[in-house]
């Protein structure tokens, strides 16, 4: 659309609505002159809506490409490591080499949590979900930086989100040696961010433990492939959540909250569960059959996206990484990974999902390979949310930063009783 304006008709009045033009993607129609006229528009599920203006992340659906601040995922994944890239979503250019430095200097010191938080999790059984334990011991952590919950103030909101990026690998792997019952471990600042996330996980206090490079490598892609994703569920949850002013921390548990959902972040648990269940590639027809049928609620998990309808660029590089990851860890003959080939092979072929442009999504490949590196799948969604804090935390900063940011407050069309008077108890 080359026009800087749509008008439309209302009660025989013409109202100009001014059409913005993009860097790239769609033209948008400024629909805020509506209010004026006492008319709103309806769009459940935000499908043709921008609740709002970003420089960070660019998502052409059609064409498959993902970009963060103008740079293409693939040469991120490739050239880049998660740290840099956190750099570049929150500050909007690649670190120079002090830049890099002083960064990673940050982040590192950031790594511990307060002794207090250890008490948090005795509060919770043993076998309760990470992602509920996420959601609480992540909002707590307002209770611990009162010196810096001014929004307002830039250092305030860069010290926040230096601490959630730098805190949150130490208390997802809390969570997970909770759940083992096994000592819960201490970060250590001389190891990369993926690889001491590896060792707090994994390691304990009585042994030695090795980081195997090709699978740090793994873990550090597949927190660059879910740093940030535009205005998805659990992102458009942060900004509303901190369009009220609420603290940065508990509108990141607000995001963890959203990511949780099977049709969100929670995908990458069910694609592996999914993949339990069919249990044999004999069984494969079977499910593809029920996620075809209309009265079956079953849907092929980590498949199909919301915005990707060409294919999901992050799957491309996720799927090289899976390969890698099997090979190294010994499991390419594993009954699962030739589950989840045949499943790929003939829902790539089958026109059900090829007319829907239903290709496997990034969750598919992640929970494969995190399965892989010894991650259990409940774990999965609290990577996805350790990984989309930094996005989380760089689509908040770029709106509490803008001049006159005001709370989002959507409207509705309603569609229950007009006005009926109240019936007593002994009258209904
Ligand atoms: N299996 C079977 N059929 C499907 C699937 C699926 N996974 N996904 C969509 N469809 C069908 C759906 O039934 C509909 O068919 P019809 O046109 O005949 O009614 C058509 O495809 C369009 O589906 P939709 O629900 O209108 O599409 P959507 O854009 O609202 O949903 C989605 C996107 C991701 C929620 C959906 O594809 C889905 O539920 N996928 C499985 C869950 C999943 O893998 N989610 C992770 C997304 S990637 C991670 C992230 O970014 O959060």
């Amino acid at each position: 659309m080359s026009t800087n304006n749509v008008s439309i008709d209302i009660d025989g009045t013409s109202v100009d609505l001014p059409v913005r033009h993009p860097s790239l993607g769609q033209d948008t129609v400024d629909a805020a002159p509506l209010a004026k006229h006492a008319l709103f528009t309806f769009d459940p599920g935000f499908t043709a809506t921008a609740a709002c203006e970003s420089k960070i992340t660019f998502i052409d659906g059609d064409n498959g490409i993902l970009l963060h601040r103008g740079y293409p995922i693939e040469q991120l994944a490739a050239k880049s490591d998660y740290l840099e890239v956190c750099y570049l979503l929150l500050n909007g250019e690649l670190p120079t080499k002090s830049e890099r430095d002083a960064f990673v200097g940050s982040i590192t010191s950031h790594t511990m949590v307060h002794e207090q938080i250890r008490s948090f999790f005795n509060g919770f059984r043993r076998d309760a979900h990470p992602m509920a334990i996420m959601m609480g011991v992540v909002g707590a952590l307002s209770a611990f930086y009162h010196d810096s919950l001014n929004i307002n103030d830039p250092e305030d909101r860069r010290i926040s989100a230096h601490r959630l990026i730098a805190k949150m690998p130490t208390l997802a792997a809390m969570c997970y040696k909770y759940s083992l019952g096994q000592p819960m471990l201490y970060p250590r600042n001389d190891l990369s961010y993926a690889e001491d996330f590896l060792r707090m996980m994994f390691s304990v206090p009585s042994e030695d433990w090795q980081v195997n490079p090709v699978l740090a490598r793994a873990m550090d892609r597949i927190f660059i492939l879910h740093a940030d994703h535009e205005q998805n569920a659990s992102t458009s949850t942060v900004r509303l959540a901190g369009s009220t002013g609420a603290n940065p921390f508990a509108c990141i548990a607000a995001g963890i909250a959203a990511l949780w959902g099977p049709a969100h972040g929670g995908a990458n648990e069910a694609a592996l569960n999914m993949l339990y269940d069919i249990g044999d590639v004999s069984n494969v027809p079977k499910y593809i059959a029920k996620a075809k049928d209309k009265d079956d609620p079953f849907r092929l998990m980590g498949f199909g996206h919301r915005v990707y309808k060409n294919y999901d660029p992050r799957a491309k590089v996720m799927r090289d990484t899976c390969h890698e990851v099997l090979d190294t860890v010994g499991l390419r003959d594993s009954k699962v990974f030739k589950l989840a080939m045949e499943l790929e092979r003939i829902a790539l072929e089958d026109d059900y999902f090829v007319s829907r442009k239903l290709y496997p999504n990034v969750d598919f490949y992640s929970g494969i390979t995190l399965s892989a590196l010894g991650i259990p799948a409940n774990m999965f969604t609290v990577i996805f949310a350790l990984a989309r804090t930094v996005g989380w935390i760089s689509q908040w900063c770029e709106m509490v930063s803008e001049p006159g940011f005001k709370i989002g407050r959507p409207r509705q069309l309603y569609t229950g009783y007009t006005e009926r008077a109240y019936v007593p108890i002994d009258k209904r």
